[in-house]
C-alpha cells in the first residue's frame, strides 16, 4: 500500500507577505558550519540525477577561499519525464527561494542566479513574481531579518538546450557563452560561475534543504532509509492511468505500488511492456523487476538507477524500434558535439537504429553498438555521453529475441 507524503508538496505558497521562512530565520541564528552539519546529518543526497551529497558540497565550498562565491539553482530540467522542478516552481517558489538563501548563507554566497529551462514560461512568470515581492519584503536584499546576511538573486532563462543541464554547461550560458561543458577538474566548487567557487544544486535539493532547516535533521533521517534520506518527488509519465507528480517516502514501497496504486496503472486495454525509472539515461526495467524497493539502492539492486525520479512506463502498443529510434534521435540533436566520440558516435547510433531489418538487427550491428558506447562514454566530459547508450543497452539485453536477428551477415 502506497501513501503520499506532504513534506515538499502541500497547498500554494506563492505570496511572500503571508509566508514565515522559518528554515532561513533558523539558519539566520546558526553559524555557515552549524547549517552545514545539520544537512550533512540528514544524509540529503543531491536530487538532479546524480545523487552527491548535499551537506559535503557545501562543505567544500565553504572550505574555498575568496570574497566572492555563487549559488545557483538548477532549473533547466530538460530530462525528458521530469517535471516535479516546474511544479515547485509554480506551487511552492518561496520554498525554493528559502533553500537559495540557506545554500548561501551556509557557503558564504550573497549573490545567486536561477537558471529556469527556457521552454516554462509560467515558471519564468512566477518566479519574476516572487524575487520583486521578496525585495519588496526585505527577505532579498540587505540585511535579510536584520541580520548580517545580504543577497541578489537573479533570474536567468535557460538556452533550450538538453546540455544547458549540466552544469558546467550552464555556467558557461549565465557567462553568456555557448552551454557545452567544461573540462573537469577544475570542479565548480573551486572554479565555477566567473572562476568563482560556485554551488550548483537542483530545485528539488534546495526545497529539501529548506524543510530540513525547518523540520531538524533528526525528523528527516526518521523518513526512509539508511542509504536513502527522506521523500523523493517522483514524475510519473507515459502510457498510465494517472500521470503526475506524486511525493514518496524512500523505502516505503515498491516501483510495482506506485505504477499501479499512484499511477492506477496501464492504460485500458493495454499492458505495460517496460519501465524507465529514472528519465531517458536510466536502464529499463522489465515488469518482473519492479517489486524492488524505491529507493537508490533499491532500484540499483534491480540493475537501473533513480535518476532524476522521472517513471516512464511504456504500454505494448509501442514497437521498441519506435522507442529506440526517438531515444537515438534526442541524443544525436542534443550533444554539445564538444567531444568527438560523443558527436560522431550518437550520429552512427542514430544511423544503425534507422538501418534496421523489420524492426529487428543483427549481432554484428549490437557488437559495433557496444563498441560505439564504450568509445563515448570513456571520451565524455559530461553525462549525457556517458550514459546515451543505457537505455538501448538495456533493451537490448532484456528483448533479445524482439530485437536480434542473430548471426553476423550484413
Ligand atoms: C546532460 C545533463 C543534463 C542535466 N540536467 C539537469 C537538470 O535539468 N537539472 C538538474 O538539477 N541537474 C541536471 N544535471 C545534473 C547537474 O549537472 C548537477 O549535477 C546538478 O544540478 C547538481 O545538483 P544536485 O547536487 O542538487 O543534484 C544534468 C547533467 C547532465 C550531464
Ligand atoms: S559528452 Fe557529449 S554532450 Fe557532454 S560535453 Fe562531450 S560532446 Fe558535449
Amino acid at each position: 500500500m502506497v501513501t503520499e507524503h506532504k513534506l515538499l508538496m502541500g497547498p500554494p505558497l506563492l505570496k511572500a507577505e503571508e509566508y514565515d521562512f522559518k528554515g532561513l530565520q533558523k539558519a539566520l541564528k546558526l553559524r555557515p558550519e552549524g547549517i552545514i552539519d545539520e544537512i550533512k546529518k540528514s544524509g540529503l543526497k543531491g536530487r538532479g540525477g546524480a545523487g552527491f551529497p548535499t551537506g559535503v558540497k557545501w562543505e567544500l565550498a565553504l572550505a574555498e577561499t575568496g570574497e566572492k562565491k555563487y549559488i545557483i539553482c538548477n532549473a533547466d530540467e530538460g530530462e525528458p519525464g521530469t517535471f516535479k522542478d516546474r511544479y515547485l516552481l509554480e506551487e511552492r517558489p518561496l520554498k525554493v527561494l528559502e533553500g537559495i538563501l540557506i545554500a548561501a548563507r551556509a557557503i558564504g554566497a550573497n549573490e545567486g542566479f536561477i537558471y529556469i529551462r527556457g521552454e516554462y514560461t509560467e515558471p519564468i512568470k512566477i518566479f519574476k513574481k516572487t524575487i520583486e515581492e521578496a525585495e519588496k519584503q526585505g527577505v532579498l536584499g540587505d540585511n535579510i531579518f536584520g541580520s548580517d546576511f545580504n543577497f541578489k538573486l537573479t533570474l536567468v532563462r535557460g538556452g533550450g538546450a538538453y546540455v544547458c543541464g549540466d552544469e558546467t554547461s550552464l555556467i558557461n550560458s549565465i557567462e553568456g557563452k555557448r552551454g557545452i561543458s567544461r573540462i573537469k577538474p577544475p570542479y565548480p566548487i573551486q572554479a565555477g560561475l566567473f572562476d568563482r567557487p560556485t554551488v550548483v544544486n537542483n530545485v528539488e535539493s534546495l526545497a529539501a534543504a529548506a524543510e530540513i532547516i525547518n523540520q531538524g535533521a533528526d525528523y528527516y533521517t526518521g523518513l526512509g532509509t539508511k542509504n536513502s534520506r527522506g521523500t523523493k518527488l517522483i514524475c510519473l509519465s507515459g502510457d498510465i492511468e494517472k500521470p503526475g507528480v506524486y511525493e514518496v517516502e524512500f523505502g516505503s514501497t515498491t516501483l510495482r505500488d506506485i505504477l499501479y496504486e499512484l499511477g492506477g496503472g496501464p492504460l485500458k486495454d493495454d499492458s505495460f511492456k517496460f519501465i524507465i525509472p529514472g528519465g531517458l539515461s536510466t536502464a529499463a526495467l522489465t515488469i518482473e523487476e519492479l517489486d524492488c524497493q524505491y529507493s537508490y539502492e533499491g532500484i540499483e539492486a534491480a540493475g537501473s538507477s533513480l535518476g532524476s525520479g522521472a517513471i516512464i512506463a511504456i504500454g505494448q502498443k509501442h514497437q521498441l524500434l519506435e522507442i529506440l529510434q526517438r531515444v537515438g534521435r534526442f541524443y544525436m540533436d542534443e550533444t554539445c558535439g564538444t567531444c568527438f566520440p560523443c558527436r560522431e558516435g550518437n550520429r552512427h547510433i542514430d544511423y544503425i537504429f534507422k538501418k534496421h531489418h523489420n524492426g529487428k538487427f543483427y549481432q554484428e550491428d549490437v557488437d559495433i553498438l557496444a563498441d560505439i558506447g564504450k568509445a563515448i562514454s570513456g571520451a565524455a566530459r559530461c553525462g549525457l555521453g556517458q550514459t546515451s547508450l543505457s537505455l538501448a543497452r538495456s533493451l537490448f539485453y532484456k528483448f533479445p529475441e524482439e530485437l536480434i536477428i542473430g548471426g553476423g551477415q550484413r
